[in-house]
């Protein structure tokens, strides 16, 4: 632990908040600034006598003079009030947000999904530096106040990044992009959108392995894996990050690669919100000249369903000669009629007359806007399609490639889907993507990742439902709808040897259990290396939500857990 006694700051400017109470007794002059970076040890195993109060010490915090001082009035309430009014005094009311407060409505209605939209945290803390970062997870165990982390805010259910009469926690102030000195890496900030990464490097003529749509957040996609335009050349996002920083339950800044603190790093790639928060990711730049590439969607009538299936699996298949290519397929009923629409992209500009697309080229669409494209301005259009504001799930499992069973999804979800028919404002998608051969190839780079995918299950398809809907009264038979489309398909896929466990956390729903699906022996040693960083168990218990180590987000055995 560096001794930061140097560290104290100058006295802090008082800005009270007219509606926390615990502040009011408070000395200002007591008050002094954190550092704004974390702390920093040698050691990242967590001693077992582990002092927080003196971990806040050390970051230049008066405890003494906090709210927090006063932890006789312990309670869950009481615990997040002195928690929330000690980092107003230490970070300024324009950082902390109570519920009386427009800038409340304003952060809550920032989430894509008004399922984590109507969460209510006791305040939202809009984390000014790394050293915050330290500052709110000691301030929360100190008071075991929960928190939350939103990085994007595209994950769809309670709890996951906004949490119930906790901290939230918000990076967005951490949104540096830097390409290093040799354009090998990028550093990149948890706070930022993918659109913005890719608006910053399109000048230098790079991209990085990310996101297909603007607003997602770096922060989410990355820790739980990561499908981008590019991860049939290079992988997935989280097989693409050079290094990560991340911050550890004790506070503590490590850096976590293929060469420090590997087991931190390999559980990083794809173990989400369980062992840290990171604070940086270094991803690996990869060449975009001009920032150019090829994609757009094709709309189809139900007479081109099987050749569509069939195209869709050619692609899979082909995957192994023509990396640049990459699609997904969702089907879906419009005013009661079938329609399906298929995005394809290719890595290169004028992609559309590649030999991987013949049988494509081969259908009928309504509709197409393949096109050479900009990656920013791509993956800003392609978020027009996913409005904000709406009750969303994303709820999926995985299946080995099979061209049956292409077609054999599709059909078990249209007979299905009569189910959602009185759903006010339903619009259950299924959608096909392809977990590739060269995207499972690249999984075992630097050590290779937790997710239990291996090049022996073959290329798999990603089949998962995402609906929104309009109302809370509505949520039991939207799940109940999915668990039925996805209990058929796991079904099929078993009775022809196609079965496999792995289901994506990024489109996981909130009744599957993620990390039991990488297997028994990932699980196993996710849970040692936490052990090891997080001893204390402070991101299973004091940030509860999302894909824990051991549990669905929700555990209720109607519904589909994987
Ligand atoms: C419209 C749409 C398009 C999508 N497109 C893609 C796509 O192209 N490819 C793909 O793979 N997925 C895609 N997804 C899925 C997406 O990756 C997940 O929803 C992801 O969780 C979103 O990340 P976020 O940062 O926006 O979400 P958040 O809700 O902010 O975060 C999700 C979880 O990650 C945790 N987390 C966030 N940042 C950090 C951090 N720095 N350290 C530790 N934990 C952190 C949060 O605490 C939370 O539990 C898409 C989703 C939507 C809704
Ligand atoms: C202030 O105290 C009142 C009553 O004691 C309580 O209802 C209110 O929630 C408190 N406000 C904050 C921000 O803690
Ligand atoms: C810390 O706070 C205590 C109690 O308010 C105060 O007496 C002390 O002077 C403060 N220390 C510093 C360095 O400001
Ligand atoms: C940690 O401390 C070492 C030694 O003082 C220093 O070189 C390093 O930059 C520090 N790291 C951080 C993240 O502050
Ligand atoms: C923890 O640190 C604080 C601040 O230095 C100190 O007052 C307290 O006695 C320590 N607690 C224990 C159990 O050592
Ligand atoms: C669906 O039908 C309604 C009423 O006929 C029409 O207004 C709307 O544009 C149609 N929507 C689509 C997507 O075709
Ligand atoms: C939601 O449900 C209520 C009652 O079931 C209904 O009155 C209302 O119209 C619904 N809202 C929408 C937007 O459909
Ligand atoms: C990653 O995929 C590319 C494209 O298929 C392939 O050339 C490369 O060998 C793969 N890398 C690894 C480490 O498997």
């Amino acid at each position: 632990m560096r001794l930061s006694s140097g560290c104290l700051g100058a006295a802090f400017v008082l800005a009270v908040h007219a509606q926390s109470n615990s502040t009011d007794t408070v000395d200002p002059a007591s008050v002094t600034v954190p550092d704004t970076t974390p702390l920093n040890s040698t050691d990242v195993v967590e001693p077992t006598d582990f002092n927080v109060t003196q971990a806040l010490v050390d970051m230049g915090v008066n405890v003494s003079a906090l709210p927090v001082a006063q932890l006789a009035e312990r309670s869950s309430n009481a615990a997040c009030s002195l928690a929330c009014a000690s980092l107003q005094l230490l970070y300024g009311s324009q950082n902390v947000d109570y519920s009386n407060e427009a800038a409340y409505n304003t952060f809550t209605s920032g989430y894509w999904s008004q399922i984590q939209e109507n969460v209510d945290p006791y305040c939202i803390f809009k984390a000014p530096n790394t050293g915050a970062v330290t500052v709110v997870i000691l301030l929360s165990r100190l008071t075991t106040c929960p928190f939350a982390v939103k990085s994007g805010g595209h994950a769809a259910f309670q709890g996951a990044s906004n949490i119930p009469g906790g901290i939230t926690v918000s990076l967005a102030a951490l949104n540096t992009i830097k390409v290093s000195s040799d354009k090998k890496t990028v550093a990149v900030g948890p706070g930022n959108t993918w659109n913005a990464v890719y608006t910053a490097l399109a000048p230098s003529n790079l991209a990085v392995i990310g996101g297909r749509v603007a607003p997602i957040g770096t922060g989410g996609l990355t820790t739980g894996g990561g499908i981008s335009f590019f991860s049939s050349l290079y992988g997935w996002a989280c097989d693409n990050v050079a290094s990560y920083d991340v911050i550890l339950a004790s506070g503590i800044q490590v850096t976590a690669s293929p060469t420090q603190n590997s087991d931190l790093y390999w559980a990083l790639r794809g173990g989400g919100n369980n062992f840290g928060i990171v604070v940086n990711f270094n991803y690996e730049a990869i060449s975009l000249p001009g920032a150019q590439l090829w994609g757009g969607t094709r709309v189809y009538l139900e007479d081109q369903f099987d050749a569509l299936a069939s195209a869709f699996a050619g692609v899979v298949e082909d995957s192994p000669n023509d990396g640049n290519a990459g699609q997904w397929v969702a089907w879906l009923a419009s005013n009661g009629t079938k329609i399906a629409s298929a995005e394809l992209y290719y890595a290169k500009p004028n992609g559309g007359s590649a030999a991987i697309w013949n049988d494509y080229n081969a259908l009928t669409a309504i509709s197409d806007s393949t096109q050479n494209r900009q990656l920013p301005a791509y993956t800003a259009e392609l978020a027009s399609s996913n409005p904000y504001g709406l009750r969303e799930t994303y709820y999926g499992l995985t299946v080995k490639a099979d061209e049956s069973l292409a077609t054999l999804a599709r059909d078990i979800f249209y007979q299905e889907l009569p189910a959602t028919a009185n759903v006010a404002g339903a619009n259950p998608v299924l959608i096909y993507q392809g977990i590739t051969l060269p995207m499972i190839e690249n999984m075992s780079k630097n050590g290779g990742n937790p997710l239990g995918i291996s090049v022996s299950d073959g290329p798999l398809y990603l089949i998962h439902v995402a609906c929104w809907w309009d109302n809370a009264s509505d949520d039991a038979t939207i799940y109940a709808f999915i668990t039925s489309v996805l209990n058929q398909i796991k079904a099929a896929a078993t009775s022809i040897g196609k079965q496999n466990d792995y289901i994506y956390m990024n489109y996981g729903g909130v009744y599957e259990d993620v990390i039991k699906s990488y297997g028994a022996a990932n699980k196993a040693k996710l849970k040692s290396i936490a052990s090891k960083y997080d001893p204390q168990q402070v991101f299973q218990i004091l940030q509860p939500g999302y894909f824990k180590l051991d549990r669905a987000p929700v555990v209720d055995s109607r519904y589909f857990s994987g």
